[in-house]
C-alpha cells in the first residue's frame, strides 16, 4: 500500500518541467529552524512557484512560502513541526495541487 501510494505520487509531478528541488541534508533539519533549500532550474520553468512541507504519513501539509524560482535558494524558519519523516515540494502558487517538484524523505527532528 505504501508503496502503491508514493508511486502515485510522483505520477503527479508534471514532466513537462525542469525544477529539480535539492535534498535536505542527510541529518535531517530540526523545527523551528531557520534552514535553506536550494533548487536547479531553467528558463522554461514557472517564475515562481509555492515551497510546501508534508508529513510522511498523515497528509498534513505546511505552507513555506512562495519563491521566485530565478533566486535558486531560499532561507526561512521551519514551522514547529512533530518530529518525524517529511518531504518537500514546489507547486504552482495557485493550485497547490499542481506538484513541479519534490525531494525524498528526511526527518526533522524536535526543535
Ligand atoms: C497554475 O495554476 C493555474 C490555476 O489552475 C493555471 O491557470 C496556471 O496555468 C498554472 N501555472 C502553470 C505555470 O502551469
Ligand atoms: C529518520 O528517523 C527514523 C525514525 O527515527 C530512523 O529510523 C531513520 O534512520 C532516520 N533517517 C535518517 C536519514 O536519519
Amino acid at each position: 500500500m505504501k508503496l502503491i501510494f508514493s508511486s502515485l505520487f510522483v505520477l503527479l509531478v508534471s514532466a513537462a518541467n525542469a525544477l529539480v528541488l535539492d535534498a535536505p541534508p542527510a541529518s535531517g533539519w530540526k523545527a523551528k529552524e531557520t534552514v535553506t533549500e536550494g533548487w536547479q532550474s531553467s528558463a522554461a520553468d514557472p517564475p515562481s512557484f509555492t515551497l510546501m512541507l508534508y508529513t510522511g504519513t498523515a497528509g498534513e501539509t505546511f505552507f513555506l512560502g512562495n519563491h521566485q524560482t530565478a533566486d535558486d535558494t531560499a532561507t526561512f524558519t521551519l514551522p514547529g513541526v512533530s518530529p518525524g519523516s517529511y518531504h518537500l515540494g514546489a507547486v504552482n502558487t495557485t493550485n497547490l495541487n499542481q506538484v513541479w517538484a519534490v525531494t525524498g524523505q528526511f526527518n526533522i527532528t524536535a526543535a
